[in-house]
């Protein structure tokens, strides 16, 4: 079978990084979450108390970040240290969108990125992965919800993980990082021109599983090789 990208791209809340890795281990594909990329780098310049907006210094970190992945993609780690806890913090979560504004932090993360997905099949998620990681995609998926919906799953998923979560803070804050990834100038988040649009604001994540997969199937086999 040949080798297949499937770019996953769309704001925070949405879904993405569970249906993605949903459809990459029913697949067979390696599951890459970009995202956390950009947060393992923001966690690093956190400990490091460097200002957020030296791009200079923060190009020098996201070069010198050795960053990789265990159990497709459930365990993180940034220089040997297992961070999948430490990254997923509110403060990184924001600092993780403020980095992920400078041209040279993007530029190295894209290349390991590219690096990370060289020969083999690949569920990538993030914001650019369609327009900018990989234009050429086979299948591109837009994946979106309605803000107060993904501000709803989001602070869900906190109150799960730290036991308390403010959803007003939790709303303010996804705005905050949507505004600012939507309109940041390089690779700024926009649904690629061939990417498929899927709302998943009412559908549950077996009916997301779902369409995906039909997708893939549609796009890249005709529902022969890939049906598993
Ligand atoms: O997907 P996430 O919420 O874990 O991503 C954290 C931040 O990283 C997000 O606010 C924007 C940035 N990001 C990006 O700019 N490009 C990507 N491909 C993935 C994430």
């Amino acid at each position: 079978m040949k080798r297949v990208v499937v770019a996953i791209d769309g704001p925070a809340g949405a879904g993405k990084s569970t249906v993605a890795r949903r459809l990459a281990d029913k697949l067979g594909f390696l599951y890459l979450d970009t995202g956390a990329m950009y947060r393992a780098v923001a966690l690093w310049a956190l400990r490091a108390n460097i200002d957020l907006n030296d791009m200079h210094r923060l190009e020098q970190l996201a070069l010198s970040s050795d960053i990789s992945f265990k159990d497709q993609g459930r365990r993180v780690f940034l220089n040997g240290e297992d961070v999948t806890e430490a990254i997923r913090q509110p403060r990184v979560s924001a600092a993780a969108s403020q980095v992920s504004t400078i041209p040279g932090v993007r530029r190295a993360l894209v290349q390991k990125q590219r690096e990370m997905a060289e020969g083999v099949s690949v569920v990538m998620e993030g914001r650019d992965i369609g327009s900018v990681v990989f234009p050429a995609a086979d299948v591109k998926v837009f994946l979106d919800a309605a803000p107060e919906i993904r501000a709803e799953r989001r602070a869900k998923e906190l109150q799960q993980r730290d036991g308390m979560a403010n959803s007003e803070e939790v709303s303010s804050e996804l705005r905050q990082r949507d505004e600012r990834d939507r309109n940041r100038a390089e690779a700024p988040l926009v649904q690629a021109p061939d990417a498929v649009y899927i709302d998943s604001s009412k559908l549950s994540l077996d009916e997301v599983e779902e369409v995906l997969l039909r997708v893939v199937r549609e796009r890249v086999s005709n529902g022969r090789e890939l049906s598993r």
